[in-house]
């Protein structure tokens, strides 16, 4: 494909609502984007002690997102912030000083809850970190989805029509956006 999307997933749970909505959002992805769901569970706890001898898991996160033409991340809100996981995970991609992967990277921002904010706190803290690592984010569509039962069926696909339209206008959105980002 022409565009390689790097896809990041806030949440190390197998049956993870975010990881599900994430696998029904690429499926809406036009041919010329191809999309990789990157692991980020492997990462050490971030150590600047490390900066100058980075371990392989680090550098191979680094390389998947300096290789990607963007970005996205779906994301679950833990105790109103983006969980622990996906914070050490841009926080290890920033460094060494000066070798951020994250520089210039265009970033799309979904995510998923139980609750009926749907995430949004998280995202907003989330945007608040990627204007100091200098990666653009798509502002609008906003995606705060509230996931209750019956939401996904067996397969993992979303039960409503509505929802899949909604998901497919933030997909256009971004594939346009993208574009013209990294022109
Ligand atoms: C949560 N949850 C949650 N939900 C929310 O809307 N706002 C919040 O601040 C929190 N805080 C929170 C903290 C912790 C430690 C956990 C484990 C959970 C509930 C959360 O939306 C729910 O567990 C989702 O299913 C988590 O997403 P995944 O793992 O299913 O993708």
């Amino acid at each position: 494909s022409q565009y390689q999307v790097a896809v990041i997933v806030g949440s190390l749970r197998k049956d993870s609502i975010n990881r599900k909505l994430a696998q029904a959002l690429i499926k809406l992805g036009p041919a010329e984007f191809s999309f990789k769901q990157l692991q980020i569970g492997d990462l050490p706890l971030y150590n600047q002690d490390d900066d100058a001898n980075q371990a392989a898991s680090v550098i191979r996160f680094k390389n998947e997102i300096k290789s990607a033409s963007a970005v996205i991340f779906v994301t679950p809100e833990y105790n109103r912030s983006i969980p622990g996981v996906l914070k050490n995970a841009l926080d290890n991609a920033s460094r060494p000083y000066g070798d951020s992967a994250w520089t210039g990277k265009p970033v799309g921002i979904l995510g998923a809850s139980i609750g009926a904010i749907g995430s949004a706190l998280a995202q907003q803290h989330l945007r608040n970190c990627l204007a100091y690592l200098d990666a653009p984010t798509m502002g609008q569509p906003e995606v705060f989805i509230q996931v209750k039962e019956g939401f996904f069926d067996e397969a993992g696909n979303i039960t409503s029509a509505d929802t899949v339209r909604f998901l497919q206008g933030w997909m256009d959105r971004y594939v346009l956006w993208v574009k013209r980002q990294v022109q």
